[in-house]
């Protein structure tokens, strides 16, 4: 039995930030009001620091395996732990797609002998592998891409995807950009190399029209369904009526860049969806503040240096985040723009909730002490070569953010300090997915069992 006392903490619990200790005991977090004499076998004195629940990233792509040049489980669960991601889910793109339950084991395997933390991967729908989705299990849920992306997966025949909404019973997630808009509208754009015009591409009408056509498939099905990456204000309507099938994301690239931002950073911010307009960033923002949408999440999708600098359109989609994405938000917070308990909010306990993981995403007894320890008042500069993302570049390099993790536990284990670097023998575990809790709508308090 080992029981860590964290004394002195301000503790961002799901309404409140209280000044105090908490104790976790074989991972768990046993007492969120101990006095400073309590017994333990570590105390930490985390006077001046805030203990949040560890980040869950709901949509990243980790590349493992087949496209080990970019990005590997070891490597991206390191620059997790770095960021204080406690836990990912892993989107099925990999090489090859993960669109069998024998596909997904390959993965668990993989990240059991190497991810520094909690781990989950989808399965991912083709045209003709709804009875795969339909007896998959342990799995987040299943992913469409809608409208293409890196890879080859895509079903954007109706009556493909109306046999998953109907046949399956796993939460549904989706990547919403209607492929025969960006179609034509890449032929009318042929023999572009100016890589603003993916923004014009992949326009506002590409992504309406896809989760337009989404929601309607989740409504006439009641099928749990969860927008991915919305990058419209457009969207924000068709989402705005709460239904206890239906949630959304929002990454943090479509809060923070625009396509002002292609003069600076080019291929950087080459993204599916594409960035969009300065008012989508402030709606998106809105958004996120009204309830609108619950998840912040940074659909990490990594690609070398070198196959960024290829001209456009031959430069990959795709940009990393997962080790930034937490200090930009407590930047935001520095900044007034948002509350330590919403980021809890957005990118702790909303996903927690959405994909049923038991006793994940809260500072609470009887929660997993999957906890990240920050420092408001530290300022660090993003610099591409101290990235530990394999592909070592961030679109945020030179940028000052104030606000920074110091330290990551997974299950009560620090995985990762800011003084003594990475615990290199400690390996997360495979999530728990409980489906039958309901999704976020309907859990806003308890463990679940
Ligand atoms: O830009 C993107 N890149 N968007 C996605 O949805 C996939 C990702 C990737 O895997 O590279």
């Amino acid at each position: 039995m080992t029981r860590i006392l964290f004394q002195n903490a301000n503790l961002v619990l799901a309404d409140s930030i209280r000044e105090g200790s908490l104790v976790t005991e074989d991972g768990k977090i046993v007492d969120i009001d101990a006095g400073s004499h309590v017994q333990a076998d570590e105390v930490l004195d985390c006077q001046g620091h805030h203990i949040l629940p560890g980040v869950i990233d709901d949509q990243v792509h980790f590349r493992e395996p087949g496209l080990t040049k970019k990005e590997d489980l070891e490597t991206a669960s390191r620059a997790c732990a770095a960021g204080g991601v406690t836990a990912f889910l892993e989107m099925p793109n990999t090489k090859p797609p993960a669109i069998t339950i024998e596909g997904v084991r390959e993965k668990e395997k993989i990240a059991a002998r190497k991810s520094r933390v909690n781990y989950g991967f989808y399965i991912g729908a083709t045209p003709d592998n709804v009875s795969e989705l339909a007896q998959a299990s342990e799995v987040p849920g299943i992913k469409i891409f809608i409208g293409s992306s890196t890879g080859n997966l895509l079903v954007d025949q109706q009556e493909a995807l109306e046999r998953i909404f109907a046949e399956t019973t796993l939460p549904i997630c989706a990547h919403c950009e209607d492929e025969s808009t960006v179609r034509a509208n890449a032929e009318r754009l042929a023999g572009t190399t100016n890589v603003a015009d993916h923004s014009r591409i992949r326009d506002e009408n590409a992504a309406v029209i896809a989760t337009t056509r989404a929601v309607d498939l989740a409504r006439r099905h009641q099928h749990r369904f969860h927008v991915l990456h919305v990058s419209t204000a457009a969207e924000l309507p068709l989402l705005t009526h709460p239904a206890p099938y239906l949630t959304a994301e929002i990454c943090l690239h479509h809060l923070f860049f625009n396509i002002d931002d292609y003069a600076r950073l080019g291929s950087r911010i080459q993204m599916n969806p594409s960035i969009k307009t300065k008012a989508d960033n402030e709606g998106l923002w809105q958004g996120l503040l009204e309830g609108t949408i619950q998840v912040l999440a940074t659909d990490h999708a990594p690609h070398t240096l070198e196959e960024k600098s290829q001209p456009y359109p031959q430069s990959p989609s795709g940009l990393p985040a997962v080790e930034n994405s937490l200090a930009l938000m407590l930047d935001q917070v520095n900044a007034g723009r948002c509350t330590l308990n919403q980021v809890a909010s957005w990118m702790s306990d909303a996903p927690a909730r959405i994909w049923g993981m038991v006793g994940k995403g809260r500072i609470e007894i009887g929660y997993d002490a999957d906890l990240v320890v920050v420092n408001m008042d530290e300022s660090r500069t993003i610099r591409d070569d101290q990235q530990h993302s394999k592909c070592r570049w961030s679109p945020w390099d030179g940028e000052t953010l104030w606000g920074w993790p110091t330290a990551t536990f997974v299950g009560g284990h620090c995985v990762w300090n800011q003084a003594t670097g990475f615990d290199e023998t400690f390996r997360g575990s495979k999530l728990r997915f409980d489906h039958s809790r309901g999704g976020f709508w309907n859990t806003s308090d308890g463990i679940g069992t």
